[in-house]
């Protein structure tokens, strides 16, 4: 697995995520950033262009090596300073309080323990600061939430996805208010189209 998870899903990544389909929604989660910002898992640094004035400075989490060169390139275009952390969510190597806004897209289906990394954003974000999100998770669907679960073991081992998480309950429990919630299915297979996009603050 060495090789295909240290050079091939990330190229793989790399291309799915450039899709337009995906591109039109980038506008839901990056520009609502403001202050000093932590993006997890910024993959080839697709939001960078999304993000406003608002934002300070960046810390652009990435575990892999070839995603973190790609996302060089667009870190270079924008005009607040970009801090690469070659880390891992569940433990993110920032202060306590000290962000303002964490952002997350189509992430945080790719963390092995999300439960901790979700205790890890509430440690880093500031009382007032806020997670914006946008991702893929379960189904309302128990049709379809069926095939996901049946499915998980394989797209795990293969693409580093869990197709099943119910997002909002996942940070709902970890201790969030949601400030604002929408779910609906996006353009794209039922596998992988319900979508959780919202904000949510440390309660
Ligand atoms: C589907 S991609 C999304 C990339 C990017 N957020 C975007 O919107 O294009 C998932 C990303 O999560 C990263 N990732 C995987 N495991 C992670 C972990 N434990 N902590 C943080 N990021 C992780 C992957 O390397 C990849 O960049």
């Amino acid at each position: 697995m060495g090789i295909w998870n240290d050079k091939v899903l990330p190229r793989l990544i790399d291309r799915g995520m450039r899709r337009e389909a995906l591109e039109e929604h980038r506008y839901r989660a990056a520009p609502l950033a403001t202050g000093r910002v932590l993006e997890l898992g910024v993959g080839s640094g697709l939001n960078f262009p999304h993000y406003g004035d608002a934002v300070e400075h960046l810390f652009a989490l990435e575990p892999s090596e070839h995603l973190r060169a790609v996302a060089e390139e667009p870190a270079a275009e924008v005009t607040f300073g970009v801090d690469f952390l070659d880390a891992s969510a569940e433990a993110i190597p920032l202060d306590t309080g000290e962000i303002d806004t964490v952002v997350s897209s189509w992430t945080l289906c790719s963390i092995p323990d999300l439960e901790s990394s979700l205790q890890e954003i509430r440690r880093v974000l500031k009382p007032a600061g806020k997670l914006v999100f946008i991702e893929h998770g379960r189904s309302p669907d128990p049709r379809v939430a069926g095939w996901q679960d049946r499915l998980v073991p394989l797209s795990t081992r293969l693409l580093g996805c869990s197709l099943n998480r119910p997002m909002d309950t996942l940070i709902k429990d970890a201790g969030f208010n949601m400030l604002e919630l929408e779910t609906n299915y996006l353009e794209g297979p039922k596998l992988l189209a319900y979508h959780y996009i919202g904000r949510a603050r440390p309660a």
